[in-house]
């Protein structure tokens, strides 16, 4: 579902041309629709309402302070990982106790400043976190709730292995036949162990995965509660897919990722158990796009080659996870204007397109968004929408090759806003000392 859509032959975002956008606030610019994101997170308030879990948005996907404030002012919680990104969420104006704070690597300044804050519970990694946990709160003189990552030894074929994350090879979380103990009475003095977490990877396909785990931890909750310790909260983590129009197979819609779910958490429900997701992607990829102009086309041994102005310092994805975007021109009255939305699979075989490859200016090899992707024929200056960008597009960009991280615009009922101006000159070296003073210093 989103308000992506083509009037006239022209992407249009909410009403507003995309072609306007980039004209106003310049190219590459990732453009974000407000009702996409709105319409998400109420489509995951009714696939987990069988659980009515408190949804803790993954800042990391897409952590402009305006997302997070239209998605807070929604109800919905936040899942911060960082000292940043609970800089952000406060920022926002979310509720500390809508806050869950996860994260392999917590340094004792970041818990300092999350116990300060009064997150509402910690997703802790490691027994050593969690004795530094304890510290910290007692020195504070404070009682904080702390869940532990379980890392339940399942994982889904169908998740990259850079993101796969519930399997026995990975950092994350205590193995699960090693975590009953840190539930043991006593053990903190300021730290209550409350709930178990689990986060299997980003994305998972099928709601199979979730489920193995979830009785895994079922087991585990029978066996601490027979051991007297009471568990209140179950973390399911994220990884709901988003619907990206270039997967292999099909991936599960969230609303029967959620009926799964929820259908094999009754029990544990029914035990009076609270639960919260972690949704990043599933609510903010297909609310953004990335658009970008072609700057020049050139013909290379095999292939046409389009060299946008957009890189992987913009986009990441493609380069560091082999993932597939779809990339359409924003504007294509003059291929033929016979195209009235994007493309179908069976469409592109059809006259008038070429396969071309889409590729950025930075100087290595891997710096493309596609290598022979089926396009109309394209020439300098065309405005490309390269689709499901919302998620881990902007908050993995960097300035690598001094180039600045581009605009963020926002569109809402009709009206287009910048929520983040882009990066110049200056800003590549606003942190840089090195004694020079005057025009050679940008400043
Ligand atoms: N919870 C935890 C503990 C996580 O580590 C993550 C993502 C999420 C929730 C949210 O996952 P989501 O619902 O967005 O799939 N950069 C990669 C994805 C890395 C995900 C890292 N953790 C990408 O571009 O696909």
């Amino acid at each position: 579902m989103d308000y992506f859509n083509y009037v006239d032959g022209e992407l249009h975002i909410e009403g507003v041309a995309a072609r306007h956008i980039a004209e106003e606030h310049g190219s590459p610019v990732y453009v974000y629709s407000a009702q996409t994101f709105r319409d998400h997170f109420a489509v995951l308030e009714n696939a987990f309402a069988g659980i009515a879990p408190l949804i803790c948005f993954s800042v990391k996907s897409c952590s402009n302070l305006s997302v997070l404030k239209l998605l807070v002012d929604q109800g919905c919680g936040l899942d911060v990982v960082s000292g940043g990104e609970l800089f952000r969420a406060l920022k926002a104006g979310a509720p500390a106790d809508k806050i869950v704070f996860a994260g392999v690597g917590k340094s004792r300044d970041e818990l300092v400043q999350a116990i300060d804050a009064g997150v509402f519970l910690f997703n802790a990694e490691s027994e050593a976190e969690l004795l530094r946990i304890d510290a910290v709160a007692s020195a504070a003189g404070k009682r904080v709730k702390a869940a532990i990552r379980v890392n339940p030894d399942v994982a889904d074929a169908d998740t990259p292995e850079k993101t796969s994350t519930g399997g026995r090879q990975t950092k994350f979380g205590v193995p699960i036949e090693r975590a009953d103990v840190l539930f043991e009475a006593g053990r903190y003095s300021n730290v209550d162990v409350v709930g178990i977490h689990i986060h299997l990877g980003s994305p998972i396909p099928a709601a199979k995965t979730y489920l193995a785990a979830i009785d895994k931890v079922e087991q585990m909750v029978d066996r601490l509660e027979a051991g007297g310790r009471q568990i209140e909260f179950i973390n399911v983590g994220g990884g709901f897919p988003a619907q990206y129009r270039t997967e292999a197979k099909p991936v599960c819609s969230l609303t029967d990722m959620g009926d799964a779910i929820c259908t094999r958490l009754q029990g544990l429900k029914a035990r009076g158990k609270h639960f919260i997701i972690e949704p990043g992607r599933s609510i903010s990829a297909n609310a953004g796009i990335l658009l970008t102009t072609v700057e020049y086309i050139k013909q290379g041994w095999e292939r046409k080659i389009a060299i946008v102005d957009a890189g992987m310092n913009v986009l990441l994805r493609p380069t560091l996870y082999g993932a597939s975007h779809v990339i359409w021109p924003a504007r294509f009255n003059r291929f033929g204007g016979h195209w009235t939305a994007l493309p179908r699979e069976d469409a592109l075989a059809d006259a008038g397109l070429e396969a071309i490859d889409i590729v950025g200016p930075i100087c290595e090899t891997g710096d493309y968004f596609a290598l022979g992707h089926a396009l109309p024929v394209l020439g300098g200056g065309d405005l490309l929408a390269i689709y499901s960008c919302g998620a881990y597009g902007m908050s993995m960009a960097s300035q690598y090759n001094s180039r600045g991280r581009p605009a963020e615009v926002m569109v809402d009922g009709g009206k287009a806003r910048v929520i983040r101006t882009r990066e110049n000159h200056a800003d590549l070296v606003a942190h840089e000392l090195c004694g020079l003073t005057g025009a050679h210093h940008a400043g």
